[in-house]
């Protein structure tokens, strides 16, 4: 189906629509899984309740998602539990970090994830919070996604010894 356009609705998650994305999640893990997530949506729902969260539906049925939470700059905190960033200091007080999408592999390419991602990026705007998202250098396809909404990569590089 992909290259295919179909109408699509944005709306936020409710509870009744987490059987579905635990099913698309789990549609992604093996060779549609990218590096950049390796957890379930099941755990980071079970941890985080994130209050950033939508879902896209086609047809009446949910096909893809997007989760992410709000937190002060000062404690801004990524997903790789980076609690000291050297990133550069911005007007907000806020991030909204993008922690998990996920598209029904039936529908992706179709924009769906592009307009999951703005409805995000508008719900930041509206708390005065900038948009983040890390992505390994090696997602090619998570990076893409990330520029083809509009954000762009900074020039912090995390390295490490163990
Ligand atoms: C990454 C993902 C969210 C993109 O969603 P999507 O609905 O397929 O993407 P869109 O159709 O909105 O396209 C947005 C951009 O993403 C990029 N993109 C999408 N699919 C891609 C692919 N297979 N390869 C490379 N880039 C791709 C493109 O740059 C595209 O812009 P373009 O149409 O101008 O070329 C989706 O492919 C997905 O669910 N992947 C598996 C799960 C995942 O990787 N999650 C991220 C980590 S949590």
């Amino acid at each position: 189906m992909a290259g295919k356009k179909v109408d699509v609705k944005i709306r936020r998650m409710v509870e009744a629509d987490l059987p579905r994305v635990n099913e698309i999640d789990r549609l992604l893990f093996g060779e549609e899984r990218v590096p950049t997530w390796p957890f379930s949506f099941e755990s980071y729902w079970a941890l985080y309740h994130p209050e950033l969260s939508f879902v896209a539906e086609a047809g009446g049925r949910v096909v893809g998602f997007i989760v992410g939470t709000l937190v002060k700059e000062a404690h801004s905190q990524s997903v790789l539990s980076l609690r000291h960033t050297i990133d550069r200091p911005s007007r907000h007080r806020k991030v909204g970090w993008i922690d998990m999408i996920g598209i029904d592999p039936e529908y992706q390419h179709m924009g769906i994830g592009r307009g999951l991602g703005e409805a995000f990026y508008e719900e930041c705007k509206r708390s005065d919070a900038v948009m983040k998202g890390i992505a390994r250098e090696s997602d090619k396809r998570l990076r893409n996604f990330l520029a083809s909404v509009g954000a762009k990569s900074s020039d912090l590089i995390i390295y490490e010894m163990e």
